[in-house]
């Protein structure tokens, strides 16, 4: 694992709006002396490592995870500088462009393909762990399965969590009809066993060896796995669970149709609930269009206890809240930026993101722009909460995320599919320059506008053994 000293911090995203995007240019002229025109709203994702990961090293230094030990700011100079910056309107301007044509788009499929099999094979049943994320790559790979197999799918079940502990089921988080119609020229999808298959259920699998159970399915199993392991089965016993399931399809030698299917799931059939979609929107709105009168944070500055190098150990470290604000200053976001916080806490409080704030002091949160009524159904519901997020983020102008995982790859796919602004933080590079104590201010600038000149969303293909759904060109894009 590794242990940095934010380690409460699993990674960072970051997605921005231009608020005054919409104006016509001339108004933005017109504001004397105003470096309004650019005024834009960052939205910062923070996604948190539970508290409950860290049990045993919070036990052993309750302090270590305090509010009260806030790693003070490590680049002091370089923050210094930052706070300084003047922003050059034309950079602004080009940093908050959307991106150019690239001449790739989402591949639009023939319609009039009969596909749907007059007879199906059985019933396929999927029990998904994991976080929202891999639960909705493993949504769209039992899609692909049951296609391969012509059978029908019932709506896959999703596993509680073990760190998270959130018993949201899909209905709950996807709109199920919308899912079912989405597919139904392809695939038949139920929401319901029929009775006669009453007894296939999670606990019926939990406790005994069962025949209708799939157990062994190969990471990255191909087509044909499926056709001699589970179409027997099926053919038998009318009915197969698979369980595990997550990440058992492979990226590679499908059949192209099936590639298509994957993509159209991933990016059309899963829809969130009304009421997330709402909450979302919600959202966006109180940040494109911020009240006049609002509180801008005046942050306490706690005194950290321990030194950067004692919290840190050796691995390869997320960017801390302090970097990322170096990162997105030096890239020429400025602080009349609105930056948005979306993760549901931050572990070891406010003091923990005071740097960030520093330069960033227009921050806002989930709480800050909705009210306790509008949050009640989310409340204490990770995969809801990462829903919202995640809805709010297919939505923004600009996404930047500062280290790998399951949102960020959900988020780089889609953004690539929509050819939507997606800045990659260069981690390489920002390792060498933060390390590096003798570097000044517009050296470090430099250095990272150079370095992330070919990082904001330009179109990489997939490789082999790539997923589809986080490089979804040329599987689900064509060029136009
Ligand atoms: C599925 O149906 C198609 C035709 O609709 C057929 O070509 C294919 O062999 C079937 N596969 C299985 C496993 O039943
Ligand atoms: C941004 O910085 C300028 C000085 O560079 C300061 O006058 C202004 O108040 C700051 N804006 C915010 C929102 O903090
Ligand atoms: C650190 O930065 C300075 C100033 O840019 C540069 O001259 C020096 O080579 C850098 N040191 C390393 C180890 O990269």
């Amino acid at each position: 694992m590794c242990v940095c000293r934010d380690a409460y911090l699993q990674h960072i995203s970051a997605f921005t709006y231009m608020q005054d995007w919409n104006m016509k240019p001339d108004s933005r002229h017109n504001r004397e002396n105003q470096r309004i025109a650019f005024a834009g709203l960052l939205v910062l994702l923070l996604p948190i490592f539970s508290p409950n990961l860290f049990n045993p090293l919070a036990r052993a230094f309750p302090s270590l995870f305090s509010e009260w030990n806030a790693p003070k700011p490590r680049h002091l100079r370089l923050l210094q500088g930052a706070l300084r910056y003047q922003i050059s309107d034309r950079r602004q301007s080009d940093l908050w462009s959307p991106l150019a044509n690239q001449g790739w788009k989402p591949c639009v499929l023939p319609k009039n393909i009969p596909s749907l099999p007059k007879k199906s094979q059985g019933y396929i049943q999927v029990f998904l762990d994991g976080g929202l994320n891999q639960q909705r790559m493993g949504i769209c790979d039992a899609v692909a399965v049951a296609k391969i197999l012509n059978a029908t799918l019932l709506i896959p079940q999703l596993e509680v969590n073990p760190v998270w502990q959130d018993l949201s089921s899909f209905s709950e988080i996807f709109d199920v009809d919308h899912f079912i119609n989405a597919l139904n020229d392809e695939v038949s999808i139920v929401k319901e066993l029929p009775s006669k298959y009453s007894w296939s259920t999670r606990e019926y699998y939990a406790t005994g060896i069962r025949a209708t159970r799939i157990k062994t399915a190969p990471v990255h199993a191909s087509a044909n796995w499926y056709l001699e392991n589970v179409l027997p089965m099926l053919q038998s016993y009318g009915i197969a669970a698979i369980a595990p399931f997550s990440h058992r399809l492979a990226f590679d030698n499908l059949p192209s149709d099936i590639q298509h299917l994957r993509c159209k799931v991933n990016f059309q059939a899963l829809v969130f609930v009304p009421h997330i979609r709402l909450l979302g929107e919600a959202l966006i709105n109180g940040l494109r269009n911020p009240s006049k009168s609002q509180v801008i944070w005046q942050g306490r500055v706690l005194n950290a206890q321990f030194t950067d190098e004692e919290l840190r150990n050796q691995g390869r470290c997320p960017l801390t809240p302090e970097e990322i604000g170096l990162l997105l200053a030096a890239l020429g976001f400025t602080n009349n930026t609105r930056l948005y916080l979306a993760s549901h806490k931050v572990y070891g409080g406010e003091a923990r993101i005071s740097t960030l704030r520093k330069l960033f002091p227009l921050m806002e949160d989930k709480k800050s722009l909705t009210t306790a009524e509008e949050r009640s159904k989310v409340e204490e519901k990770a995969s809801l909460l990462a829903a919202v997020d995640y809805y709010v983020s297919m939505h923004s102008d600009i996404f930047i995320s500062a280290s790998p995982g399951n949102m960020h790859n959900a988020m780089l796919g889609y953004r690539a599919y929509k050819n939507l602004k997606t800045i990659r933080p260069n981690m390489a590079l920002l390792g060498k320059l933060f390390l590096n104590n003798s570097m000044e201010c517009p050296e470090f600038q430099q250095a990272v506008q150079d370095g992330h000149k070919s990082r904001q969303g330009q179109i990489r293909l997939r490789k082999e053994k790539q997923s589809i759904y986080t490089y979804p060109a040329r599987d689900c894009m064509c060029q136009a």
